[in-house]
């Protein structure tokens, strides 16, 4: 007997007599084979993200495949639909800008549509943050699926990847220690495969995250594209999802607060992407939890750098994975976690990590507690007088002699005016200089990640490997060096970014956790009295992020969208 609140029946349309909209339902979905006999199995709605657009993403296809065999296998109909698709590449001005979009649109298809679970296939960058807060919000039972890291490339006997080697290498052509003809080699064996960046940047870092949420199955993250761990994992989430569709358990009674602490300690641990506290937020304020900077900073003063993973170590993802992945740093972790939060399968964190077994030389690769990679503190919060709401550094994969500096300011404003002028010598920019970059945050600009300035051609020439740098925008987590980000509030929203003159002091501390603009009071404030926001765009989606986007200290989400029902 069919539940007619359930499966095909579940969010039935509108026409005012419910059995003839479930009359023409059957009738359309016998139009594609479907009968009876489907129709009375539980729904798994799969979301694809797959897209030409989407270099990351191209394996997607055949994960598609195998998570609709595994929810086949299981008993269930599985039902896949289109989402957009988000590269961080292809995007203009930057995905951030649209990682809203993504979450809205995902979270109204799990509610229009008729589905008991679902499984959400995503990977790069802003995809899974978008797909995580659309699965807080929606509510139904939900697995992740991500498509997996790219394997390594070779350039004359050197391993490189995605995309901290991409920023290295074009460094050293900047730098004038590379040719434009051996940077285009290098250009081709950079993503070698098809897949996320293989480094602990924004795309790993948050596979991890949603693995310690219990979102993905154990085992879930690292994966690379393209192997049959990554597939295996596709088969066995249908065939979960199809479980949750019959017995569920909703992403709200999985993502508390006790786990998103558990996320933010393994963040540390990795030493991974700045934008994952931005997302973290975001999450935690969808289900009424308030998590920030504040929380980050206590657990980064407790919790030490554990993974030797690129840009704040030295290898890839396929080391990560081959050591043991996500489940070995968990276990790492343990003293430290805890262990009660249950995951898709209804499995404590305790459970999960008594079932890990790491072997071979996985400590290599995932250090221990006692033993640490690196201190504690790999992402520093800050604040100052540049940065009220906050702004954060990532110290582990900055220049330890630039934790303390101060230096005169030279500004730019906007990313169009930095990439216009960075290289200008008349600018006279030395090591001690603060490049300052405004109009780069959330209303202005969407927040691209725009932060990890170059360092001027001459100066770079020069042997120059860093400078300090001090925006409201974001970078990306492949990225490196002394570069102060998410400063809050923003200089579109009169920010005291917006008020910085070229020769203006700032300073640094890192022991201090300050970021301050040293510039007398009196100053400022005749400073301040002459601000004026920037023009509301006219129509569009420009104008409903600009109106409603919040700040980074509370996630760059729309305002309306926090909370639930
Ligand atoms: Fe897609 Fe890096 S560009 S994960």
């Amino acid at each position: 007997m069919v539940n007619e609140s359930r499966g095909i029946y579940s969010n039935l349309t509108d026409y005012g007599d419910p059995e003839f909209s479930r009359f023409i339902r059957r009738a359309f979905m016998s139009a594609t084979g479907y009968d009876t006999e489907d129709l009375e199995r539980p729904i798994v709605g799969i979301a694809d993200t797959s897209s030409d657009y989407n270099t990351c993403h191209a394996r997607m296809p055949e994960l598609v495949e195998g998570v609709k065999r595994g929810v086949l296998e299981a008993g269930g109909l599985p039902l896949v639909f289109p989402t957009i698709s988000l590269h961080e590449i292809l995007f203009h001005p930057t995905t951030m800008y649209y990682r809203n979009m993504l979450a809205m649109e995902t979270e109204e298809m799990i509610r229009a549509q008729p589905m008991d679970a679902v499984v959400l296939l995503g990977g790069c960058d802003k995809t899974v943050p978008a797909q995580l807060m659309a699965a807080v919000s929606a509510n139904v039972p939900t697995v992740f699926v991500v498509t997996g890291a790219m394997r390594t490339g070779q350039w004359r006997g050197n391993r490189v990847g995605a995309c901290t080697d991409c920023r290295g290498y074009y460094g050293r052509h900047r730098a004038g220690e590379i040719t434009s003809e051996e940077l285009d080699e290098v250009q081709s064996v950079l993503c070698s495969t098809p897949g996320t960046c293989m480094v602990m940047g924004s795309a790993s870092t948050i596979a991890c995250v949603t693995e310690t949420l219990g979102l993905t199955l154990p085992g879930g993250a690292t994966p690379p594209s393209g192997t049959g761990d990554r597939m295996r994992n596709a088969v066995a989430s249908g065939r979960c999802a199809v479980d949750l569709a019959r017995q569920p358990i909703r992403p709200r009674e999985i993502v508390t607060r006790p786990n998103l602490e558990n996320a933010l300690k393994v963040l540390v641990a990795l030493g991974g992407s700045t934008n994952t506290i931005v997302h973290l937020t975001a999450i935690a304020n969808r289900v009424g939890i308030k998590l920030g900077i504040d929380d980050l900073q206590e657990i980064s003063s407790q919790i030490p750098l554990l993974v030797d993973c690129k840009p704040s170590g030295a290898v890839y993802m396929e080391d990560f994975h081959q050591s043991g992945g996500l489940p070995a740093l968990l276990k790492a972790l343990e003293s430290e976690l805890d262990l009660d939060p249950i995951n898709v399968e209804g499995r404590r964190l305790g459970e999960r990590i008594d079932a890990t077994n790491p072997v071979g030389n996985w400590q290599t690769v995932i250090r221990t507690l006692d033993q640490p990679l690196g201190p504690t503190g790999s992402l520093t919060t800050l604040r100052g007088s540049l940065a009220p709401d906050g702004a954060i550094i990532k110290t582990s994969a900055a220049t330890p002699e630039l934790f303390e500096h101060t230096g005169p300011a030279i500004v730019f404003d906007g990313p169009a005016d930095a990439a216009e002028r960075l290289d200008d010598p008349s600018l006279c920019i030395t090591p001690d200089h603060v490049l300052v970059l405004r109009s780069a945050g959330p209303i202005a600009a969407g927040m691209p990640e725009a932060g990890s300035l170059p360092i001027p051609r001459y100066l770079a020439q020069q042997g120059v490997k860093d400078l300090v740098r001090v925006s409201d925008a974001r970078m990306s987590g492949t990225a490196f060096g002394t570069v102060v980000l998410h400063c809050a509030p923003e200089s579109a929203a009169g920010g005291p970014l917006a008020f910085v003159e070229d020769g203006d002091l700032i300073r640094l501390s890192v022991t201090d956790r300050c970021i301050d603009l040293l510039v007398e009071k009196d100053d400022l404030d005749r400073r301040q009295g002459g601000f004026s926001p920037p023009p509301l765009p006219s129509r569009g989606w420009a104008r409903l992020f600009a109106q409603h986007v919040l700040q980074a200290n509370e996630g760059v989400d729309f305002d309306f969208l926090a909370g639930h029902e």
